[in-house]
């Protein structure tokens, strides 16, 4: 038996189930059961952040280029539902604030940010989490790791993650030699053991590996005794953790 269970984390929403990073995929994952929301952030060419995996448009909507040099407005006319199913027509590329206005603030939500540019997406960053006093349920994660640093010391409040896709060798030891009260580990599920779990939690730190879907990952995932599962089936993590 677990003595606690990991945290569900849809990612990108219930990205296997509809539309990734859209309002329908949030709203699927809180349906499903989900106790967090992992969604990937950009900067319009105004200044907005909005909520999207890829630099450019073309992959997940009806828009092409790249979303740094297009407006909100632009972004807008565009489809983000339809290229998963015309269920999904409709949908659009949600501002960040879109997102925080469907989540109850009991959610936990974790932000990677994607790209800095040039600094400016820190700053953004930490004056919309201010703005929306919601620093206590976020996390913010990064495979750029000089961002993460920068966002911490923007604002020494915001619960930092790190991202990384490498069997480190001692990943607790990394995280605590940057000095920077790092809260959570964010390994790709494949390069963790449950020696690197034990040991980071031992020191403090919570541990989130990305993306489990298959029911014997998400299984050894929960025995390593993970702090949380980001998946694209939350409603499928849900039903297996239901009896443990
Ligand atoms: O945050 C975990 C995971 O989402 C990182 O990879 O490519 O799905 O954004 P990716
Ligand atoms: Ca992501």
């Amino acid at each position: 038996m677990l003595t606690n269970k990991p945290m569900n984390i849809a990612h990108r929403g219930a990205k296997g189930m509809a539309p990734e990073n859209t309002l329908a995929a949030f709203q699927l994952a809180l349906s499903q059961g989900c106790e967090g929301i992992e969604l990937d952030v950009h900067l319009t060419a105004d200044d907005h952040i909005v909520v999207c995996h890829d630099m450019t448009l073309d992959r997940t909507t009806t828009g092409k280029g790249t979303i740094a040099e297009k407006s909100l407005a632009e972004i807008k006319a565009y489809d983000a539902g339809l290229w998963f199913g015309d269920e999904f027509k409709g949908e659009t590329v949600p501002t960040l604030d879109e997102v925080f206005d469907l989540v109850p603030g009991s959610i936990m939500i974790n932000v990677e940010v994607k790209y800095a540019y040039e600094g400016r997406m820190e700053r953004k960053l930490i004056e919309f989490l201010r703005r929306r006093d919601r620093l206590n349920h976020v996390i913010v994660s990064s495979f750029d790791h000089k961002c993460i640093r920068r966002i911490k010391q923007l604002e020494p409040e915001t619960k930092i993650g790190l991202l990384y896709q490498a069997k480190l060798l001692d990943p607790t030891a990394y995280a605590r030699s940057l000095d920077l009260e790092v809260y959570s580990l964010h390994p790709y599920f494949q390069m963790l053991d449950a020696e690197d779990v034990t040991k980071a939690k031992e020191s403090g730190l919570y541990v989130y590996p990305y993306t489990a879907n298959d029911e014997k990952d998400l299984l050894m995932l929960a025995d390593y005794g993970v702090s949380g599962i980001i998946t694209d089936f939350p409603g499928r993590l849900k039903t297996l953790l239901q009896d443990r």
